[in-house]
């Protein structure tokens, strides 16, 4: 296995092992892995992907989550990120696919929102489109480092409340209907995430995040802020340029992400199956100690 640096300091493209190989062998798993833990972006290039492949190379490392309701693919393991109907025609620019792919655009990782956050997303590329669709990532591990010692201190145990709902909303308060609402109640994680395989902290927060425990909503707003425009400055950000049978994998603890746009008259489509994270992956850590959650601010 050869690894090539991808990003600026976080991230590498493995060469010399295969999806198929990484779920066919242990060996090839323990060397993704350590991989994985260490760089926090992992691409794969020239795969002959299918969602059994991609699936199957997923379980390699952790429990797969079910696409949550109220998305495409909803109960099963594929997340299907795609502009197209079932007969091939694009969907127009209000269609709930067009809204998710405009919410995707804001700087998230993905399920902070979930009872049960995730390890890592693994996105394959199906349909790429001629221009545009590219996605960014940038390490909330270097963004924490960035931060001050008396910065890092004062965050260390800040508990911040994430919900699917607030990001949604900022889009368009019609993307969620009343029952996703219910099935997705707010929930409440630490500010940092401490990978137990290297020690090394990382920011977690993200467009779902919007409450800080003792700070006001504005003070809590500023704060978000802050870190996620210093997190997402351009230099510190890498930008995959997609190609059809590209494999990118991302540790969620550890990154954020976005989608950028491209012209709604070409065909993209993506799928994304999700690790959820387990108490191996720093679970305890990432838990407050005590509950209590604020609903999300209705955004208009
Ligand atoms: C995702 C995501 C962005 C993109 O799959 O989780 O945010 O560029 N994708 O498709
Ligand atoms: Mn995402």
């Amino acid at each position: 296995m050869e690894l090539v640096p991808l990003g600026p300091d976080f991230g590498a493209e493995v060469r010399g092992v295969s999806l198929v190989d990484v779920a066919a062998s242990d060996g090839a798993y323990e060397s993704v892995r350590a991989a994985f833990d260490e760089h926090s972006v992992l691409l794969f290039r020239d795969q002959q992907i299918s969602d059994d492949v991609q699936a199957a190379f997923s379980r390699a490392f952790g429990p797969l989550e079910r696409v949550k309701i109220g998305s495409e693919g909803a109960g099963t393991f594929y997340s299907r990120l795609h502009n197209t109907s079932p007969d091939g025609t694009l969907v127009p620019e209000t269609h709930s696919q067009a809204l998710t792919a405009r919410a995707n655009q804001l700087w998230h990782t993905d399920s902070s929102f979930k009872k049960t956050p995730a390890l890592a997303s693994v996105l394959s590329a199906r349909v790429v489109p001629q221009q545009g669709g590219e996605t960014e990532l940038t390490s909330t591990r270097q963004a924490w480092s960035r931060l001050s010692p008396s910065m890092r201190s004062r965050l260390r145990d800040a508990v911040v409340t994430h919900a699917y709902a607030y990001s949604r909303d900022q889009i368009d308060p019609d993307l969620m209907t009343v029952s996703e609402r219910t099935a997705l109640p707010p929930v409440r994680w630490r500010i940092t995430w401490r990978n137990p395989a290297n020690g090394r902290i990382a920011l977690y927060v993200a467009s779902h995040a919007y409450a800080v425990d003792g700070l006001s909503d504005t003070e809590a707003r500023t704060l978000l802020d802050t870190l996620i425009t210093d997190a997402t400055r351009p230099e510190f950000v890498y930008r995959h340029h997609w190609r059809q049978g590209d494999v990118l994998m991302w540790d969620n603890r550890a990154t954020m992400h976005r989608g950028l746009t491209w012209p709604q008259d070409q065909a993209r489509s993506m799928v994304r199956t999700t690790i959820s994270a387990v108490e191996a992956d720093g679970l305890a850590d990432l838990r407050p100690l005590e509950p209590g959650a604020r609903s999300p601010p209705v955004c208009r």
